[in-house]
C-alpha cells in the first residue's frame, strides 16, 4: 500500500527544483518538460516539450497524452513546471482549473488536481507544489507494481487474454493498469498470448499496445475489435483485463469506448473478465456508472482514420456521427477487480472501495 509522506516547506524561501522523473512516456529533468508524442507512435517516437500548461493541455485534449493515471501526473507536472518558473499563486490557479477541464471523463485528472490546489489553497510555497507533484509521480509507479502483483495469479499458464485499448507503460508512469497484470504474469514465466483490440475510432490497441508488446517480447496477435466474439467462440480466449478511467460507488466502470461489449461477450461465453485500476481512478463520488461523464469527440474521428501514416475520410463528407470515448460496464459482468489495494470479487468491491478511500 503506498504511503504518503508529509510534505512541508522549509520557510525561507529556497528555490527547490524537481527532481528528474522518468517514464515511458513522460520526462522531467532541469526544468524541462517532455512527453512522449503518442499520436505518432508506432512509426515516429518524437518528443515534444511543454513550456505551459497551456502546452499540456494542448498534448492531453489532442491524446498525444493519453490514459487515465498518465494525464493525472503529467497534469500535476505541469503545475510544479508552472509553479518553479516563479507563476503567481492566480496564475497557478486559473492553469489549474483550465487543466482540470481538458479531458471529462478519467477522474486521475481531477484527483491529481485536486491534490496540487489543495496544497495552493493553504498557503502557496513552490517547495510544497514540487514535493507534492513528485508524490503522485512516485505513487503512479508504485500503485501500478501492486496492481501486477495482486492480479497476476488470476492468469494461469497457457491463457490466452483479451485486452482493449492501451493501459501499459504509456498509460501510466509504471509497469501500466491491465497490462501491467498481464505483463507482470509472463515474467514470471507463464506461457500466455494477448489478443489485443485494435481498439476503433482511435487505435490504442492497434497502434500502442502492439508497440509495447513488441518492447516487451510478449506474444500477441492484434486483431479488429469485431472479431473478439468468434475467437471466444471458438474457445481462443480465458480471460479478459482491461483499465479503466473512472469507477464509481459500485463498481461500474467507464473505460474506452468498446469494453462494454467485451464484458457482455465475456459473460456471454463465461470468461472471466477482469478491471485492473488504482485508487485514483476511483470516484466515491459517483455512486454509478450512470453518473459518470462520457466524453464526446469529433465526427472526423469515426468518419475515416488519422495518424503519423496520415488521414483518410472514407464515409460520406458530412455523415451523422455519434462518438462517445468511452463506455460503462455494469458491475455485475465483472469477475474481480484488481486495485493496488488488492483483488475484490462481486461481493467485497463496495466495502472494498470505500475502506481504501478512507470512507
Ligand atoms: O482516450 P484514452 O486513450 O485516454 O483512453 C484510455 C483508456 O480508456 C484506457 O483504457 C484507460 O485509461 C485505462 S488505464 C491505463
Amino acid at each position: 500500500m503506498t504511503r504518503l509522506v508529509t510534505l512541508g516547506h522549509t520557510g525561507c524561501g529556497e528555490k527547490i527544483s524537481m527532481k528528474d522523473l522518468n517514464s515511458l512516456g513522460l520526462r522531467y529533468s532541469g526544468g524541462l518538460l517532455q512527453v512522449l508524442d503518442q499520436q505518432k507512435l508506432p512509426n515516429q517516437e518524437e518528443w515534444i516539450t511543454c513550456r505551459h500548461p497551456g502546452d499540456m493541455i494542448e498534448c492531453i485534449r489532442h491524446l498525444k497524452v493519453r490514459g487515465a493515471p498518465l494525464i493525472g501526473v503529467a497534469a500535476a507536472l505541469s503545475l510544479a513546471q508552472l509553479a518553479e518558473s516563479g507563476a503567481s499563486e492566480a496564475q497557478f490557479l486559473r492553469a489549474a482549473a483550465e487543466l482540470r477541464d481538458s479531458r471529462p471523463t478519467a477522474v486521475n485528472l481531477m484527483a491529481a488536481i485536486d491534490r496540487m490546489t489543495e496544497l495552493g489553497l493553504r498557503g502557496y510555497h513552490q517547495e510544497v507544489i514540487v514535493q507534492m507533484a513528485e508524490l503522485i509521480f512516485d505513487e503512479d509507479v508504485e500503485l501500478c507494481s501492486q496492481m501486477a502483483k495482486n492480479g497476476m495469479a488470476v492468469i494461469s499458464d497457457g491463457d490466452s487474454v483479451l485486452t482493449h485499448c492501451n493501459t501499459g507503460g504509456l498509460a501510466t508512469v509504471g509497469v501500466g493498469t491491465a497490462l501491467g497484470v498481464i505483463r507482470a504474469a509472463f515474467e514470471s514465466g507463464k506461457r500466455i498470448h494477448v489478443y489485443v483490440d485494435e481498439t476503433r475510432p482511435l487505435l490504442q490497441g492497434g497502434r500502442l499496445t502492439t508497440w509495447e508488446l513488441d518492447q516487451l517480447g510478449i506474444p500477441y496477435t492484434l486483431i479488429c475489435d469485431n472479431m473478439a466474439a468468434s475467437l471466444m467462440a471458438a474457445g481462443k480466449i480465458q480471460k479478459a483485463i482491461v483499465g479503466s478511467d473512472r469507477i464509481a460507488a459500485n463498481g461500474d466502470f467507464a473505460n474506452k469506448v468498446g469494453t462494454y461489449g467485451v464484458a457482455v461477450l465475456c459473460h456471454h461465453h463465461q470468461i472471466p473478465f477482469y478491471v485492473a485500476a488504482p485508487y485514483t481512478t476511483v470516484d466515491a463520488h459517483c455512486p454509478t456508472g450512470r453518473e459518470i461523464p462520457i466524453e464526446e469527440r469529433s465526427a472526423a474521428e469515426v468518419r475515416g482514420v488519422m495518424g503519423s501514416f496520415g488521414a483518410v475520410q472514407w464515409a460520406p463528407g458530412e455523415c451523422e456521427v455519434f462518438n462517445p470515448s468511452f463506455d460503462v460496464t455494469p458491475a455485475q459482468l465483472v469477475t474481480g477487480w484488481i486495485l493496488d489495494c488488492g483483488l475484490y470479487g462481486q461481493r467485497e468491491i463496495k466495502s472494498g472501495i470505500l475502506r481504501r478511500l478512507g470512507k
